[in-house]
């Protein structure tokens, strides 16, 4: 096994701090989509690719490409990768260290001059948790082949479209095709990520294997009320669209609570036109609904929107809703679970399994690849909060699991 320095662990963090700096927002952790702040958290993850011996390119989605030859040049790769973008007020390792640690594997094979008989690429997906445009992935999908166009449209909460905002960040937004990559070029799709839940730290275990991804979809929903006067309108007169969409927070609650594995988030909700005075005109919240069950899922987001439309239609106020991003339960392959066990085997730990709650780009590549994912513990299991951590010792842990299944990795594995 090629070996990574000593004090890995402390790199790895060290390095996650670093990248902390690249925020859109003072004081907070906060890298959007085609921000200034993914445009220096690009510049430092193609450096540090680069000084690890990647040769490096920015595709047309603004992925971060680093690519490692193998024996022999312009073979299939085998994949490992993570994003670069953040939700807002983040925690500094979503993403983020399976990206580091990614490079830091590269980096071992290439001090020994060590090549494997196939090539791997490290990618820092450009976008994964769709909080600019409500739909995620973006990166991942480009370079799965399923970017719609029709998102180009999409806009951001200052009106932005992301065909826009990608041609003033200097990407083509009629180019994304030629980020897809075929299927005969991927040998698989790897990633090394925090768990972003409990379970792990529970089992007092420093490392799990995932089997799966939960599926998710989001919706969007504008109530139309009437706006108006504070002080004369009567409370029976009124069409307020807050206190419809408040009812609306509690359905979504009361849906997901009834059923076990179901989960059901309104995290944004924007108020106009929003003074101290006025009763709410206009409100438009976002939905986030998952499930391991994508029928289950389906359902319980038809159910969420028919009693939204009920409520509107007690309250007469206007209700429309648009799906903006579904992405399906995305099993693990069998064969990658084994290879990965095998690594945490070597590392001598008991080779756990868990499913994942959270999303990751193994749901996008999924459509041109088999997909393996390897879990760290983090403090709590807290995430998407400033709050999240991991220890030195499992940042190491992950990336010697990491480099142990790349350096063993067999391609042609068949179950
Ligand atoms: C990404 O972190 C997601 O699961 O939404
Ligand atoms: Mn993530
Ligand atoms: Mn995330």
């Amino acid at each position: 096994m090629p070996s990574l320095p000593a004090d890995i662990g402390e790199q790895l963090l060290a390095r996650a701090r670093q990248l902390a700096a690249c925020s859109d927002e003072d004081g907070k952790l906060t890298r959007l989509f085609l921000s200034p702040a993914q445009r220096a958290a690009s510049a430092k993850v193609a450096a540090w690719m680069g000084a690890a011996g990647m040769a490096v390119r920015i595709d047309a989605i603004g992925n971060v490409i680093g690519r490692y030859e193998g024996e022999h040049p312009d073979g299939p790769a085998l994949i490992v990768g993570s994003h670069l973008d953040t939700v807002r007020d983040a925690g500094m390792f979503d993403g983020l260290y399976g990206v580091l640690a990614a490079i830091e594997c590269v980096g071992a094979l290439a001090r020994e001059g060590r090549r494997l008989p196939f090539a791997i690429e490290v990618v820092g997906f450009a976008e994964e948790e769709g909080v600019r445009f409500g739909t995620g992935m973006l990166g991942s999908r480009a370079i799965a082949g399923t970017f719609d166009p029709a998102w180009l449209a999409y806009r951001d909460r200052d009106g932005l479209a992301m065909g826009a905002a990608l041609s003033a960040y200097g990407l083509d937004p009629h180019g994304i095709g030629e980020a897809a990559k075929r299927r005969a070029d991927v040998l698989a799709y790897l990633e090394l990520h925090i768990e972003q839940g409990p379970v792990l730290e529970r089992q007092a275990l420093p490392v799990g294997i995932v089997t799966s991804i939960n599926g998710s979809i989001r919706a969007e929903v504008t109530i139309t009320g009437l706006a108006g006067h504070a002080g004369t309108v009567p409370m029976d007169a009124r069409k307020d669209a807050l206190a419809a969409a408040a009812e609306c927070v509690l359905a979504v609650e009361a849906r997901c609570r009834a059923e076990p594995g179901l989960v059901g988030t309104v995290g944004s909700l924007a108020v106009s036109p929003g003074a101290i005075n006025v009763i709410p005109g206009e409100t438009r919240f976002t939905l986030d609904v998952r499930a391991s069950d994508d029928a289950l899922r389906r359902q319980a987001l038809d159910d969420i929107l028919a009693a939204i439309r009920a409520i509107a239609a007690r309250r007469g106020v206007r209700v429309a809703d648009r799906v903006v991003h579904e992405l399906a339960t995305a099993p693990c392959a069998p064969w990658l679970m084994r290879q990965i066990e095998g690594a945490v085997v070597a590392e001598g730990l008991p080779p756990f399994r868990l499913p994942s709650g959270a999303g990751h780009d193994g749901m996008a590549m999924i459509a041109i690849a088999d997909i393996g994912m390897i879990f760290i513990r983090c403090a709590g299991g807290i995430s998407h909060n400033p709050a999240e951590s991991i220890s030195a010792a499992d940042a190491a842990l992950g990336a010697r699991v990491l480099l142990r299944v790349i350096a063993d990795f067999a391609p042609a594995s068949a179950p």
